[in-house]
């Protein structure tokens, strides 16, 4: 089967692979990701410097997903600059995600990147973990201005990973930016921010950052992830590439994921549970469920979602 995609000019072989930050922060997870029938290496999201990250717990697997405040726990641009060009022995795209405390992390690191050379940049902007830092991609004005001046920097393709949005307002309005910007991707959706899980036996929160609020990821965020999905589809069409991120956990996610519009999908929560495995498994029930539904492709049922009359 041909589960092959096409992002901003890039091929990839396989149309899966991990989200940023599931199993993605170290050289070793990266190389593993590079041993896997994953489609692509996708880097943690990376800041100027190396960063412990917020303190633990700070990951727990619930009923039906997972809740994070992880706090962008990463080895610093330098690091992940000196480690992409030794990840393209590979032959699969280099994804680098790239986040930042402020405005000016973002530039410093896009130079970095420039000089790195990764396939693809994500932009980050939805993290919802780091205290008293907003997520950006919420503020429209604010994404605005820092792609503005990350646009003037970069000599690669660069996409963005946003946060949900529950208004078509809301997504008309980051849409606009985006095209203004000429993003060249977009990834949706970051987990669902700010979200709160309860012990009741032990009348406690489950994670430790933040008072207890985390992002919420896996199966349980599968019906926002699709409608994020599905709304930039019918604003955008085929225009600008979609990747979809949320709720995957088997082949039929991946095909409700592309019936919705994605051009390609990334996994999560079952990679963090299962292990860099799990792209086998997804690759043959993603074939196994296009076969049952005479799909010569994985792309040839992009965007083929029906509505009612
Ligand atoms: C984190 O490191 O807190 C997660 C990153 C993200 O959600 O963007």
């Amino acid at each position: 089967m041909d589960l092959s995609t096409k992002i901003a000019g890039v091929t990839f072989r396989v149309g899966l692979m991990n989200a940023s930050g599931a199993l993605c922060v170290t050289q070793a997870e990266l190389e593993a990701l590079g041993e896997s029938d994953a489609g692509a290496i996708v880097t943690k999201s990376m800041t100027p410097l190396a960063r412990e990250g917020n303190p633990l717990p700070r990951y727990v697997a619930i009923d039906g997903g997972s809740i994070n405040s992880m706090g962008l726990p990463n080895l610093g641009y330098p690091a992940y600059a000196k480690l992409i060009p030794g990840l393209k022995r590979f032959k699969r795209p280099v994804v680098a995600s790239l986040a930042g405390l402020h405005p000016d992390d973002f530039l410093e690191g896009a130079k970095a990147l420039n000089a790195a050379g990764p396939d693809l940049v994500e932009v980050n902007l939805s993290c919802p973990n780091i205290p008293g830092k907003p997520q950006i991609g919420y503020d429209f004005d604010e994404t605005e201005r820092l792609l503005e001046a990350i646009r003037d920097i970069f000599t690669i393709p660069f996409g963005v990973k946003l946060p949900p949005y529950f208004d078509p307002i809301h997504h008309h309005k980051i849409a606009e930016v985006l095209q203004r910007i000429g993003v060249t991707f977009v990834t949706v959706i970051n987990s669902v921010g700010n979200t709160l899980v309860v012990d009741p036996e032990q009348e406690r929160v489950v994670i430790k950052p933040k008072g207890g609020f985390g992002g919420l990821g896996g199966r349980i965020i599968k019906p926002v992830a699709l409608a994020n999905v599905r709304a930039f589809w019918k604003i955008w069409g085929d225009r600008i590439p979609i990747i979809g991120t949320g709720g995957v956990e088997n082949g039929t996610d991946i095909f409700e994921h592309v019936l919705c519009g994605a051009s390609a999908v990334q996994i999560g929560t079952i990679l963090v549970e299962e292990g860099v495995g799990v792209f086998r498994r997804l690759a043959q029930e993603v074939t196994e469920c296009l076969e049952r539904k005479g799909y010569p492709s994985l792309m040839s049922c992009r965007g083929k979602l029906q509505e009612m009359d």
